[in-house]
């Protein structure tokens, strides 16, 4: 299989293509795109790792050598947050990244999977979806806006916060990615479901936590290992669907027929051609159901900003 990772000479970008040198099954291609002029020179320090994954690098302004023959594209390219910026402070600047990328997966590569990782998500997804509807290949099983990091967090903070030290297991997160609609739903938390008042501190908690780290960081950027991380778990998900695996589910925000919003992050069955079945994520204990539903003209504010600033762009 090949995966294309553009936007790979940034701190995403690099820490995913490690893990994925690493973890890719054997006989995979990497293919790394980023304009900096450094991206050749990732690909080649990675090649120095003796797995058997081919690394390509290019460089410049046209993706297309990368995402020729990709079975999976994932794009983090564009800016991160700085202190003070929410993600859609960011939608300026990536949705016009996001629309000329996936204009070349729509052209060179336009049954790939893709995978979204820059922000805002919640608009950046709709972006691409109205960019390969005009293009004529637009298949919303293909699609996916990543929020696995979510997931990664809340599991992470169910154990910190009932001081455990045991796995909680997969706490599953809906909605979508950014502040208030990012919706963990920790009453599905195995084991011993945490106290009211715990809930509502561990909900704002995984909430908060891209803001945290932004915060941290100082103004040197955002998440980027743990991101990585999240983003080599859905991909490998991906490949193992690919493979013929049919058990493989993972959260993803897609446009799944949820009568909520026209894009929501749910729990999906994956195959080889993306998104084989939505699954249901109830029951949902009241205060997660009033976090949705407080959330939800924010979600859908958000995916109607992608769907406009597309339809404008591409009107021309
Ligand atoms: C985060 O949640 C970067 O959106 C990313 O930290």
């Amino acid at each position: 299989m090949k995966i294309a990772v553009l936007g790979a000479a940034g701190g995403i970008g690099q820490s995913l293509s490690l893990l994925l040198k690493m973890q890719l099954p054997a006989g995979s291609e990497l293919a790394l795109y980023d304009p900096a002029p450094m991206t050749r020179g990732v690909a080649v320090d990675l090649s120095h790792i003796p797995t058997q994954v081919a690394v390509s690098g290019y460089a410049g302004s046209d993706p297309e050598p990368a995402l020729t023959g990709a079975d999976i594209v994932l794009i983090s390219a564009g800016i991160a947050r700085k202190p003070g910026m929410e993600r859609s402070d960011l939608f300026k600047f990536n949705a016009g990244i996001i629309m000329d990328l996936v204009q070349h997966c729509a052209k060179v590569c336009p049954k790939a999977l893709i995978a979204i990782i820059t922000n805002p998500v919640n608009s950046m997804v709709p972006i691409a979806a109205e960019v390969l509807r005009k293009a004529g290949v637009y298949d919303p099983r293909r699609l996916f806006g990543l929020t696995s990091l979510d997931l990664v967090r809340a599991e992470s903070f169910a154990v910190d916060k009932l001081q455990q030290g045991v796995a909680a297991g997969q706490i599953p997160v809906v909605g979508g990615h950014s502040g208030l609609t990012i919706v963990p739903l920790f009453s599905h938390q195995s084991g011993v479901a945490p106290q009211e008042a715990d809930m509502v501190a561990l909900i704002e908690q995984v909430q908060q936590a891209g803001t945290r780290v932004v915060e941290a960081k100082a103004g040197a950027g955002s998440a980027t290992l743990a991101m990585a991380y999240a983003a080599l778990r859905f991909c490998l998900s991906l490949v193992r669907a690919c493979a013929g695996d049919k058990n493989v589910v993972e959260y993803a925000f897609v446009e799944g027929g949820n009568p909520m919003a026209r894009f929501f992050s749910q729990p999906v069955r994956l195959g080889c051609e993306g998104v084989v079945e939505v699954l249901d994520y109830q029951p949902v204990h009241p205060i997660e159901q009033a976090a949705i539903e407080q959330m939800l003209p924010t979600l859908n504010k958000e995916i109607q900003q992608g769907i406009d600033y597309a339809l404008h762009v591409l009107r021309d």
